[in-house]
């Protein structure tokens, strides 16, 4: 199977053409190919290999320690089955600060060895330049406000942004800064629902939400959050569509009282 888009592949542009016609856009994170073959044969538009995969994959209790290697390792995984949905990698924590040539050798690197089709960046008006880079060198590039988790010390924690009046006005500067920097989407992260909004019909590209309300043009979560993998977390914005964590407990304890009863395996498993 070819590594590259197919004709029903979804591109940047068709994402703007949806923004515009008021149709909605789905994306989830996905961070291997055991997954990556299941959101392949859904509908999804956008796969996020996320830097949760620190969190998720890596037992990591934030993204703060993911390295490139790591996203290549991971996006890698996820664009040798994936081919409908557009596949955007997140780019770590300092891989991208330091200075713009940074930028454009470890996104090169993204784009190259994992074979990604956009890259996702945290921050405002400081990444604008390494975004027009980015973007005059042919890499696509999603946008990520409000709450951005590699700077979680300095928002003092994981909670909602742009409260207040200055946090609101600093939030849609950036966000304006940014599309005109050639972004061709933005996730809104724990935002107020209105702002969220405002910031939507302000910019011309889509607006992905987490946990930043339904006036989003689209939606992402964390794929192992959506479906369950973790029963002691339940933050407002997650809907849970399964209970897999559960699911996965009893058929674990299942195989292991059949092997220690002996009931597996039967005459039918042998060979
Ligand atoms: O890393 C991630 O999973 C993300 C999403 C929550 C937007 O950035």
């Amino acid at each position: 199977m070819s590594r590259y888009a197919t004709r029903d592949s979804i591109t940047t542009a068709q994402l703007l053409k949806r923004k515009h016609a008021g149709e909605r856009i789905s994306m989830v994170t996905c961070y291997d190919s055991a997954f990556g073959r299941i959101v392949e044969e859904s509908p999804i538009d956008v796969v996020l290999v996320g830097d949760s995969l620190g969190n998720v994959m890596l037992g990591f209790d934030s993204t703060l320690p993911v390295t490139v290697d790591h996203m290549i390792h991971h996006a890698s995984a996820v664009t040798r089955v994936v081919r409908r949905p557009l596949v955007v990698v997140d780019m770590p924590f300092m891989s991208y600060q330091v200075s713009v040539e940074d930028a454009l050798r470890n996104c090169g690197r993204v784009i190259k060895e994992a074979s990604a089709q956009a890259v996702k960046l945290e921050g405002g008006s400081r990444i604008v330049p390494a975004v027009k880079a980015l973007v005059d060198a042919g890499i696509p590039v999603m946008g990520h406000l409000g709450l951005t988790p590699q700077s979680v010390h300095t928002l003092g924690g994981y909670k909602v942004q742009g409260k207040g009046a200055d946090a609101r006005k600093a939030i849609i500067e950036d966000a304006l800064m940014l599309a005109e920097a050639g972004i061709f989407a933005l996730v809104l992260e724990m935002v107020p629902a209105e702002l969220a909004a405002e910031i939507t019909r302000k910019i011309a590209v889509p607006t992905i939400g987490i946990g930043a309300g339904a006036g989003c043009d689209g939606q992402v979560l964390v794929l192992h959050d959506l479906l369950g993998f973790d029963q002691d977390f339940n933050p407002k914005f997650l809907k849970k569509y399964a209970n897999l964590g559960e699911a996965i407990g009893g058929a674990l304890t299942k195989y292991d009282k059949e092997v220690k009863s002996g009931t597996f395996p039967t005459a039918k498993n042998e060979f």
